[in-house]
């Protein structure tokens, strides 16, 4: 007999569930990704082609997610197994929701130590260690920091304790405290820092960059940058919005609040990029993406600008909230996991986990800096775990999702759970589970993977 409540808890209402999903979708890929990718491959023309790619890939899957995560409340691995077997399918089905725990735990590990850098350079700002650095100075002082093999463990330490911390207490406790605390202080920062955006006399060129219409600067890679990034920064396919699905109330209807957090997120990536884009073209400086953009591009471009020492501060403390919720995100669905399959409490759980993500985080760390000459596979422990991550495991959970979804799963069963009152809606959502996602989340694979290995 299935459990009404899941062991781990709820959320107390509607909105938080929505805060939670998009603190964990507004992480460092909307910072240092997002604006550049925009005014590159088309400013205005490219949101109206990310929404598109959000609307018929994005949103369908993440409904599959919501859907099969509300349902069973209980962790993905359970869920999926839950769901195919009532539906008449083999239980190994439940392997899926394995590999996304796992993916999303082994993004976990070097999440942090990205988090890390942003926590470095919060301090830096606020004792001015880059005040009147230029850009190779800083440059210099990223490497060093990269080199400096202690202090990122020192600091990666510290962000790992915080997100046990949060994940150890019961849902109620923990995860809901945490995003109705972060999320406004998050929005908060995004609007101070847009006010001081406005202040700069570059606003208006920011806006031309990233909204102007440029209709031919669309190309395939442009369909493909979409795609992939709609996908990463909803924390698709990793097992993350469906272990979140699990603490959501009965009666509350799914497609209007997968909408409303994709929207959402559209929302503060656009805003966070005309903030990116004003300071950096107010310092005159060149935007390129990556994390050079977020660790050497931006604190050169704030110190330049008056007040840039507070404001610059404001903005990695902006990035450190914005990767704290998201890390938070990641170790969840293995957190419930552990509890549910051990009986384990969850402070037991997440610590054992924390501890393991911790040492791979750690040997990522290393391989960055004292033991760069450690190559697997021509590559750095580091990138390795980033690239069979993001590369391989994040799309392929993607599309067992789809395809578990489109066409296994019992239709009855869906579209009961997803309550829609309009029956063409449904027909129009399984038809974009059973191919169109599957199609254009193959296709991303394909090509991530033909670029890796070719280019
Ligand atoms: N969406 C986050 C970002 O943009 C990353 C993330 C991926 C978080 C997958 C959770 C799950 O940085």
């Amino acid at each position: 007999m299935r459990q009404m409540l899941s062991i781990q808890g709820s959320w107390s209402n509607r909105w938080i569930f929505i805060l939670a999903a998009m603190g964990s979708s507004v992480g460092l890929g909307n910072i240092w990704l997002f604006p550049v990718m925009t005014g590159q491959h088309g400013g205005g023309a490219f949101i109206l082609l990310y929404l598109s790619c959000m609307l018929l890939v994005a949103v369908p899957i993440m409904m599959a997610e919501v859907v099969i995560g509300r349902h069973a409340r209980q962790n993905p691995v359970n869920a999926i197994e839950d769901a195919a077997v009532s539906a008449g399918a083999s239980r190994h089905w439940r392997l899926v929701g394995a590999l996304a725990i796992f993916c999303g735990f082994l993004i976990f590990s070097y999440y942090s130590v990205v988090a890390g850098w942003v926590l470095h350079y919060l301090v830096a700002m606020i004792f001015g260690q880059l005040n009147g650095l230029g850009v190779d100075q800083t440059s210099r002082f990223f490497n060093k920091l990269l080199a400096d093999s202690q202090m990122l463990l020192l600091w990666h330490s510290l962000f790992v304790l915080l997100v046990i911390w949060v994940l150890a207490q019961r849902v109620e406790r923990g995860l809901d405290r945490a995003m109705r605390f972060l999320m406004p202080v998050l929005f908060l920062m995004l609007f101070m820092l847009l006010g001081f955006a406005l202040t700069t006399g570059e606003f208006v060129s920011a806006t031309e960059y990233l909204f102007n219409f440029h209709l031919q600067d669309i190309g395939w890679d442009a369909v493909l940058i979409a795609l992939g990034h709609s996908f990463f920064t909803l924390a698709l396919g990793v097992g993350v919005i469906m272990a979140y699905s699990a603490y959501m109330g009965k009666s509350d209807s799914i497609a209007p609040t997968v909408i409303a957090i994709g929207v959402f997120d559209t929302l503060v990536a656009l805003l966070i990029g005309l903030v990116v884009v004003t300071v950096v073209m107010a310092a005159q400086m060149e935007l390129r993406a990556g994390p050079g953009l977020l660790f050497v591009t931006l604190p050169v471009a704030f110190l330049q600008l008056p007040g840039g020492q507070v404001f610059g501060f404001l903005f990695f403390l902006l990035a450190a909230v914005a990767a704290l919720t998201s890390a938070i995100s990641l170790l969840e669905p293995a957190t419930a996991w552990v509890t549910e399959r051990f009986k384990w409490s969850r402070a037991r759980a997440v610590l054992l986990l924390g501890a393991l993500a911790w040492g791979l985080g750690v040997a990522a760390l290393y391989s960055l800096g004292q033991l760069s000459d450690l190559k697997i596979l021509g590559v750095s422990i580091f990138d390795l775990i980033d690239i069979t991550t993001t590369i391989l495991f994040l799309p392929l959970g993607g599309i067992a999702v789809a395809v578990l979804a489109g066409w296994v799963l019992d239709k009855e069963l869906l579209t009961a759970e997803l309550a829609l009152s309009n029956p063409a809606m449904a027909a129009l959502w399984l038809w974009l589970l059973r191919f169109v996602a599957p199609a254009a989340v193959g296709l991303i694979f394909v090509m991530n993977l033909y670029n890796a290995l070719y280019s």
